[in-house]
């Protein structure tokens, strides 16, 4: 059996640059996890449901197993080990999914939180039937969401106070 022919891709990776050879058949998810050993993003159904691998790829919420990783080259990416602040503290939607208890098992929980951040780029100050649906692509198999539409709540509003005391 012949080794399948690599593919040079250049991304930024949680503001890093990152240079690596893929084949063209690599999902990104599995990219991320083996070869860039980036393991918050999960793989739950690898089938696009359960929104477990879920990164922000160019200002855009994706589902990390739906990607070639060829298809992110030139891409900036975020995962959820790019959340925390330089300093290494939490990011406040972080902080708000500890606070709020807004995670049980924490399997979701790397795509939740990178989605939320895109959620509340898109819409600041969203309504809970707002949070619902944006988070309709992530599925969550053990807090029954109400927890979960607590700390995106929460996090709105510290995200909306520091932005107001920056001011
Ligand atoms: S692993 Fe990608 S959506 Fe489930
Ligand atoms: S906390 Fe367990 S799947 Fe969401």
């Amino acid at each position: 059996m012949t080794a399948m022919a690599k593919t040079a891709i250049k991304l930024k990776l949680n503001g890093n640059e990152v240079e690596a050879l893929v084949e063209p058949r690599t999902l990104l998810i599995h990219f991320l996890r083996e070869q860039a050993d980036l393991t918050g993003p999960h793989i739950g159904c690898e089938t696009t449901h359960c929104g477990a691998c879920t990164v922000d790829l160019n200002g855009r919420s994706v589902k990390s197993c739906t990607v070639f990783a060829v298809q992110a080259d030139g891409a900036e990416i975020l995962t959820i080990e790019g959340m925390a602040r330089p300093d290494g503290s939490l990011h406040p939607i972080q902080s708000a999914f500890l606070q709020e208890h807004g995670l049980q098992c924490g399997f979701c929980t790397p795509g939740m939180i990178v989605r939320t951040h895109r959620l509340l780029q898109e819409i600041p100050n969203p309504t809970e039937d707002e949070i619902r649906v944006g988070l309709s692509g992530n599925i969550c198999r053990c807090t029954g969401y109400q927890n979960i539409v607590k700390a995106v709540q929460s996090a709105a509003a510290q995200l909306a106070a520091t932005k107001e005391a920056a001011e």
